[in-house]
Formats: structure tokens, sequence, C-alpha cells
């Protein structure tokens, strides 16, 4: 391994966990939890909050007026869809999934044209389903300014940031990793019901993130990573003839509301992600087609109806059923993997599926291949911090990125891989709600050991895990144990 690359490896070793070393610096128990949101203050364009479960029929996007059309998309693709009671403790759940339940992402819209909105840039906040106003017509101009060329007249982008100091409070620095992933799962989000309602777009997960974060004036930790940029199909326009008679509610600019949490963020070691965020900035290419998501959108859910249930009703399992999978869900699984074309190889280990042997297993280019046979539920569960309920899951996926294939003049794409690995997720997640099955994202796991089981270099990076299977009749009551406390490793 050549000296810069030993380098990078051993840089990005801030994103891993080695046994007895799990969670080191976070301030979990010394800090008070993080605020959620992000809050402004001033008038604000209400989204309604009901949203259908289908069988209306599916809305075109020339039948809505701009407000109705924000609705559509904002509550689905960021919404909270559930909550969740333990007793005296309540959660909100949304329609992606979130490491430790931390939720890090803030959504910023930039409008230019929609019919009924006032031009200019928003944040939107999901617990009230509304958009403050926070810059004008100018800063909406100067966003298309930051856009690579072929999307400089979208109607509307949408800027999706994270908020680092919610999942390193808990996770250390692994936390920021999970951060990128949460955003991905938003960014599929925002482009399946994009799709679904016949919007043109392009998603950039590779973006200029000092110069967005300077233009929408965020937080000094809060950093924006992807942005999705869309235009209309069909009549949206504020200046075509067909635009409803519904004048623009007149916006002031909110102001930023309080945040306790500057104080205690800085107690935080902030200085190996800062370095990290250099090397990305310092290796984002000139805006262009390379700014693009590596993820392809799967041929389902192009219709709102069918998409809908999908994003409400999904939720990451918390107990599975030990039983065996039929060998046809695997590959149905497999299939709709490989065509999302992110991930050349990735790896599994299979518990239980019916005709497959029980062992670590390779998947590329359509060919399953066995590594190792073997019970390894014991072992997997142990290395994913000894999480009981992985030993019932039928297969445990595991994807990874190798470092060694990005240069150190493309280190930018670490960061982007991770974003689409997220999006990956997200899919995954739809999908398997679709099968009728059960499916959680695992990110608490030692990475070396995980290595060793999978016989990887050092400069193969665990993105995360993901176990799968069928619920347990009892799943939807059983606790999130990483939601709830912290996945403590069994002694
Ligand atoms: C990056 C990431 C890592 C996660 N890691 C774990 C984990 O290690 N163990 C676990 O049980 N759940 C894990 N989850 C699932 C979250 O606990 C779950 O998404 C969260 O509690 C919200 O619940 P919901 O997905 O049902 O809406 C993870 C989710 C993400 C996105």
């Amino acid at each position: 391994m050549s000296k810069s690359m030993t380098t990078t490896v051993e840089h990005l070793s801030i994103f891993q966990y080695t046994r007895g070393r799990e969670y080191e610096g976070n301030r979990f128990e010394i800090s008070p939890r993080p605020e959620r949101f992000k809050t402004y203050n001033g008038p604000c364009v209400r989204l309604k909050t009901s949203i259908r479960k289908g069988g209306e029929g599916s809305p075109t996007s020339g039948s809505l007026n701009g407000v109705e059309w924000l609705k559509r998309v904002m509550l689905p693709a960021f919404g909270v869809t559930s909550v969740k009671f333990h007793g005296h403790e309540s959660e909100l759940l949304w329609s992606f999934p979130s490491a430790g339940g931390c939720y890090p992402v803030e959504v910023y819209v930039a409008v230019r044209r929609l019919d009924g909105v006032q031009p200019g840039l928003y944040h939107y906040n999901a617990l009230h389903a509304s958009l403050y106003w926070i810059e004008d017509e100018h800063a909406a101009e100067r966003v298309r300014d930051a856009q690579p060329a072929a999307t400089r007249d979208a109607d509307v982008c949408f800027i999706l940031s994270i908020v680092p100091w919610r999942t390193c409070w808990k996770y250390a620095h692994k936390g920021y990793r999970f951060g990128m992933i949460d955003a991905g799962h938003v960014a599929a989000n925002l482009q399946l019901v994009l799709r679904s309602l016949g919007w043109q777009f392009a998603a950039y997960t590779n973006l200029r993130s000092e110069e967005l974060s300077a233009l929408l004036k965020l937080d000094a930790l809060e950093v924006p990573i992807a942005m999705i940029a869309a235009s209309a199909g069909s009549p949206m326009h504020g200046d075509h003839e067909t635009r409803s008679a519904v004048p623009p509610q007149r916006l002031q600019i909110a102001e930023r509301g309080e945040s306790l949490d500057d104080a205690e963020a800085q107690l935080f070691n902030w200085a190996p992600i800062f370095e990290f965020q250099e090397r990305v900035n310092r290796t984002v290419p000139a805006p262009s087609d390379d700014w693009l998501t590596r993820l392809s959108l799967p041929e389902e859910w192009t219709d709102y109806d069918q998409l809908l249930p999908l994003l409400i009703d999904r939720r990451s399992s918390a107990a599975f059923e030990r039983c065996e999978l039929p060998i046809e869900d695997l590959n149905t699984m497999l299939m709709f993997i490989e065509k999302l074309e992110l991930l050349p190889v990735f790896y599994l280990i299979v518990h239980d599926v019916k005709g497959l042997p029980s062992g670590v297993y390779q998947y590329a280019k359509g060919d399953l291949r066995c590594m190792r046979e073997g019970d390894f539920r014991d072992l997997s569960a142990g290395i994913c911090l000894g999480q009981t309920f992985l030993k019932d899951c039928s297969v445990l996926f595991v994807f990874t990125v190798d470092i060694a294939q990005i240069s150190k003049e493309e280190f930018s794409q670490y960061q982007q891989s991770s974003i689409d690995g997220g999006g990956l997720g997200q899919l995954i997640h739809l999908k398997t709600e679709e099968m009728g099955l059960g499916f959680s994202v695992i990110g608490g796991f030692y990475d070396d050991e995980f290595r060793e089981l999978l016989q990887l270099s050092s400069s193969h990076q665990i993105v995360y895990a993901g176990a799968w299977g069928r619920n347990a009749p009892n799943a939807s009551e059983a606790r999130k144990h990483d939601r709830y406390v912290m996945n403590r490793p069994q002694s």
C-alpha cells in the first residue's frame, strides 16, 4: 500500500470502532441530548399535514399549485410518519431511517419558479410541516449559480445538510458518517417522489459545501452535502399561461431561533472531522455531471399512490423470526441491488436461506460465491457489538467501499459513496417493505473484525451492514436498542 493510501486509511479510522474503544470521545453521558430540529421564527408557508394513502388517483403536476406540490413532495420524502411510546418516552419516527434516531438532516428549498410560492430560500421544518423564508429571490439565484450548468435553469433546488453534533454526541466521529448515510436516505426519497410526480431532476451527492453553506448562512458546524435540482415536466412555472390565480403568500425573512447546543458542541473534538472535510472540499471536482449520484433509481414505484404507503409504513426491524427464507426472495433482492448499479461487489452472511448452505458469500456481477461455509450467527452478532436480535435474521448484508479504488485527488468520492450508500439502504428498505419482509441498517460494528471475517484488506471501508429476514410477530413492539440507549457491547 502506498504511503498516501496508508495515511488515508489511518485517517478514515476515525469512522470506525474497535473492540473496547467503541464510542470513544462521545458526549452521550456528559452533554444534554442535542436538539432534533433547527428552528426559524416568522411567518411561514404551512403545508396541510394530511397525505393520502392511495386510492384517489395519482395527482399530476399540472393539477397542483406550488404549495400543494410542496406538500406532496415534502411530507412523504422528509416527514414524521409515526410516534412510538415507551411508557413516558415518546419518539417521532420518520419516512427514512436514522442511526440511533438522531436525525441529523435538515432540508432547504431554493424556489425560483413555483406557482403561488414567493421565490427565495426556505428552511423546511418537518415537525411543523412548514417552510420558513430565510433568504430572498437573489439568494435563490445564487444557489442556481452554485449548480452544474445542466440544471441552472431548474425551478426548485432541494439542499440537504447535516448537523453533525446530533450524531457525534452519541457516536463520536463515527456519527459523522452516519450523517452522510442519513442524507442519502432523504435524497433517495426526494428523487422517488419527484419522479412519481412527473418532475425532471438531477441529484448531486458531490458539491461545494463551503459555497452553499455561505449562501444559506448555515450554523458553524452544519454542512450541506447533497442537492437535488428539479423542474416541472408540465405547467408549474409561475410565468406559464395556465398559472393558478393563487397569489404567493407575502413573507418576511424568518429569524434563526436560538440554539442551546452551541456551547456543548464546542466541547467535542472536531479536529479529525475538520481535517476530513478539508480533504473532501479540496478534491470536489468542478461543477459538472461528476457531481451526480452514482446510484440509479429502480424501475419500481413510478406511481405516487404505490410509493406513498411504502414510504409511510417503512420501519426498521427490531426483531426477526428465525426462519428459512425462500431462495427466490433472496434472488429478487440481489437482482434489485445489482440494478441500482452502485456496488460492483458486496457481501452476505447467510444464516437461513432454503437451498443455500449457511456461510459467508460474495456477490459480484450476478454471481453468488460461497467464501466460507458455516454458522456465523454468533460471530456476526458479536461483531455487531453483540446485538443479539441479529442472530435471528436470515441474511446479514455487508456493503463496503474500497478506498484503494479512489485516488488521493478524488477523495471527495469517499464521502459521495457514503451518501449514495445511504440511498441504497433506503431503496432496500422500500423493496423489503414491498416484499412483506423486515430490514434494518446496522451501523454498530467492529470494522476490523468484519474485514477479517470477509477477508478484506484494510483499504476496504465498511459503509454499513443490513439485517434482512422475516419480522417477528412482536417486532412492532420491540424496542430499537440503538435508539433508546446504545448498543453497549456485551461482556
Ligand atoms: C446509519 C444507520 C445505522 C443504524 N444502526 C443500527 C444498529 O446498529 N442497530 C439497530 O438496531 N438499528 C440501527 N439502525 C436503525 C435505527 O435504529 C432506526 O432507523 C431508527 O430507530 C428509526 O426507526 P425507523 O427506521 O423504524 O423509522 C441504523 C440506522 C441507520 C440509518
